[in-house]
């Protein structure tokens, strides 16, 4: 996982009915809630108490509730409450949940993963115009594969693979007939247009900060006029755009932990029924369409490879790229850089240790997750809170990068 960088991690409208969300993104349990200014809060969902899940307890007031013995944590992490100890109780500092700085944009909760930093000095969402300023109606939606999330982005960066992944299931029958088929034949040509289309020609690769931007076209090698077009924006840290003329999506590759990430997609309307369509809702009836034929057809076909993909984790030297990976190759030589960036910058004290390379699914966890849970472990008098705490907006946790994968 790249430290110092924002990842959604939910759709906005998940969180803040009357109870706290709980989530799983980079190792960690998270419970995520509204404070009563509607405020999004994010924090460690270990209760420092005894290790129950907050997400499992209830809103009480401006505090989420533990559900073992009913500990109350604010909007800063702090203990409010200890019923047994009763309300006149002196509750210790230490006594607290990390907080993480989460932002809402795009219909998105982002979360910082990374170093502790004051919020002014957080840094914008990466978010490329594309994306953050697409006037086009959509509809969005996540679920959660056992893959890495190298192997998940990676089989977004390149498109030469459907002919071979997609080729099969009656489903893609829509595919074929709606993006590929001609009208002289009736759509009924799709199917031999789209796995006629194998080779890969006039690719360019453009960065700027962030962002690569890669174009092709996928075409015929016999009859060039059977070509796709295609634009794919990869935003670190895992944002893939990809637009065509027929089609254009968003997907999220967030990871969950080592052996899991959350795909979240978000489809635009077609640009072939837009006129046809005057009503938003209307228009994002197909894009709605979209994300379950994805869902349920496409993202399983290429699920199946990359469960049995060796090694689990891609990264430069793995694998041997041909020249129409260069989206991939780069993709993974700034991943490496940016980790680096941000192991060079994290704190020397205790965590360095294992600069070298962690193993493969250690979680990362927050310095004031282990202040507490060393607490828990110990004489139960509560944990420091690591570096730095009780500003009133809440901690941020710090990642040690060397951990992260
Ligand atoms: S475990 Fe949370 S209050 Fe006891
Ligand atoms: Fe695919």
């Amino acid at each position: 996982m790249i430290p110092n960088q924002w990842y959604p991690i939910l759709e906005a409208k998940e969180v803040g009915n009357g109870k706290p969300t709980g989530v799983r993104r980079m190792g960690e349990e998270l419970v995520l809630w509204r404070d009563l200014d509607g405020n999004l809060v994010c924090q460690g969902a270990r209760c420092p108490h005894k290790g129950a899940n907050l997400a499992d307890g209830r809103m009480k007031g401006n505090t989420v509730e533990c559900p073992y013995h009913g500990f109350r944590y604010g909007p800063d992490g702090a203990c409010k409450a200890v019923p047994a100890l009763g309300s006149g109780a002196r509750i210790p500092g230490s006594l607290r949940v990390p907080t993480h700085p989460v932002r809402e944009a795009h219909g998105l909760v982002w979360l910082w993963w990374g170093e502790e930093r004051a919020e002014a000095d957080l840094p914008d969402l990466q978010i490329a115009p594309v994306v953050a300023d697409n006037p086009k109606a959509h509809a969005t939606t996540h679920w959660t594969r056992p893959v890495h999330y190298t192997r998940y982005i990676e089989s977004l960066l390149e498109f030469y693979h459907i002919t071979y992944v997609h080729r099969d299931h009656w489903f893609n029958y829509i595919d074929y007939l709606f993006l590929y088929g001609t009208a002289r034949k009736l759509g009924l040509d799709g199917k031999e247009r789209y796995l006629a289309a194998t080779k890969i020609v006039n690719h360019k690769l453009e960065t700027e900060g962030q962002t690569l931007r890669y174009s092709f076209d996928h075409q015929e090698e016999a009859d060039p006029r059977n070509t796709t077009h295609y634009v794919i924006t990869f935003t670190f840290p895992c944002q893939v755009h990809v637009q065509t003329e027929q089609f254009e999506a968003t997907s999220w590759l967030v990871p969950v932990d080592d052996g899991h990430t959350e795909h979240i997609l978000r489809w635009y309307e077609y640009p072939a029924f837009k006129p046809l369509l005057r009503a938003e809702k209307l228009r994002r009836v197909l894009p709605w369409a979209s994300l379950y034929m994805e869902k349920w057809i496409q993202d399983v076909q290429d699920v199946r490879i990359m469960e049995r993909q060796e090694p689990k984790i891609s990264e430069g030297g793995v694998s041997k790229f041909i020249p129409v990976d260069e989206l991939n190759a780069k993709y993974l030589a700034i991943r490496s850089r940016l980790i680096q960036e941000a192991a060079a910058k994290a704190p020397p004290a205790g965590e360095t240790a294992e600069a070298a390379g962690p193993p493969a699914g250690r979680p990362a966890p927050a310095n004031g997750r282990k202040a507490a849970g060393a607490a828990a472990n110990g004489n139960g008098s509560g944990g420091g809170n690591g570096s730095g705490s009780g500003n009133g907006s809440g901690t941020a946790a710090t990642v040690p990068a060397s951990r992260a994968r």
